[in-house]
């Protein structure tokens, strides 16, 4: 890999902000750029970074996927619009789930939402705009995954020798790619961004799918988006790295109100990590897990198991597919 890492210990904030807000603007020169902004701290400082470089002439998007965390679109771009960015909110739930149909292998998932995200929206978008760049947040440990072969992360193009503008018409600018998180969490708050975005646990771009073994029906989707609200109320004071309620495709035979029922496995997973290229399972005590089986069982519709994974990764790895 060419990209050059700059470590936590050896990043001048300052600095960093002075040098990329005159990248974005050279590079984009009088034109207009398309950002999309996610509600992760990664895509919220490209965000911030963008409008200082290039002011109204960056169009903010925040896609609706249909694969979000409850109340996530109305959250974000409400604390933006609060900051004097102006969000468009962009509905493309249809695409997305159509796109997912079917698919089960988590490889064919990812590249169904990356054809989703770069070809169908800002594909359209990038026409109807007359953008000519996409500034997006891609970080240094999404780069690393995805060339050795890990995970293809929905972000990466150029590193896989997709061009973006052969393809979709748009170049694409990466302010953050030599970055891993504890860095971009530092940028965020020298930027001036609030706490709840700059210490926000990490969100992955293919959003709840990444947590949905086998296909991804609307149905799915909510029950792991209801688990997934669970999980975060109950593990937002642990102070672990990222914690996430997976749906997995297995049934089993469980009991509600006396009867048979072949119902839901929700694992939970709670990490501790510095920056998810290594991590180990939170030591979370029975009263939590106790906690969190009741709620899940009781607030999740056909949930009859709930399971917490104690694998470290490697061999696991921080999301399921
Ligand atoms: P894994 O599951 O590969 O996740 O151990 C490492 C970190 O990356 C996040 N993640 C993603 N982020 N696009 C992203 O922007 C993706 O496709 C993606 N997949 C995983 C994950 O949540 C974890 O923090």
């Amino acid at each position: 890999m060419e990209i050059t890492e700059i470590r936590l210990g050896d990043l001048d904030t300052k600095k960093f902000i002075a040098e990329k807000v005159e990248k974005i603007s050279s590079s984009v020169g009088q034109g207009l750029a398309i950002n999309a902004l996610s509600g992760g701290v990664d895509s919220a400082v490209v965000t911030i970074l963008g409008h200082r470089a290039l002011g109204d002439r960056l169009k903010t998007c925040f896609v609706e996927n249909g694969l979000m965390r409850e109340g996530e679109p109305e959250f974000i771009v409400s604390l933006f619009q609060g900051m004097g960015v102006h969000v468009d909110l962009i509905d493309a739930k249809d695409t997305f789930l159509n796109a997912l149909k079917g698919r089960v292998d988590p490889e064919e998932k990812r590249e169904a939402i990356t054809q989703s995200f770069y070809r169908d929206i800002f594909g359209d978008l990038v026409r109807t705009s007359g953008a000519k760049h996409l500034l997006q947040g891609t970080n240094y440990t999404d780069i690393e995954e995805t060339v050795a072969g890990i995970k293809r992360q929905h972000n990466i193009l150029e590193q896989l020798g997709i061009d973006p503008e052969a393809l979709y018409g748009y170049r694409v600018i990466e302010p953050l790619i030599q970055l891993r998180k504890s860095s971009i969490r530092q940028l965020a708050e020298a930027l001036g961004l609030p706490e709840v975005i700059f210490n926000r646990p990490p969100f992955p771009g293919p959003a709840l799918a990444a947590r949905i073994i086998g296909e991804v029906t609307q149905a799915r989707i909510d029950a792991v988006r209801r688990a997934t609200k669970i999980v975060e109320d109950e593990l937002s004071d642990s102070g672990a790295f990222q914690y996430l309620a997976i749906l997995h495709e297995d049934r089993v035979v469980g009991m509600k109100e006396g009867k048979r029922e072949f119902g839901l496995q929700i694992e939970v997973r709670c990490w501790e990590s510095k920056d998810a290229r290594i991590g180990s399972p939170t030591r979370l005590s029975y009263d939590v897990l106790d906690r969190l089986a009741d709620r899940m069982t009781t607030e999740v519709p056909g949930v009859v198991s709930v399971t917490y994974n104690i694998t470290k990764k490697p061999p696991s790895t921080i999301e399921a597919v």
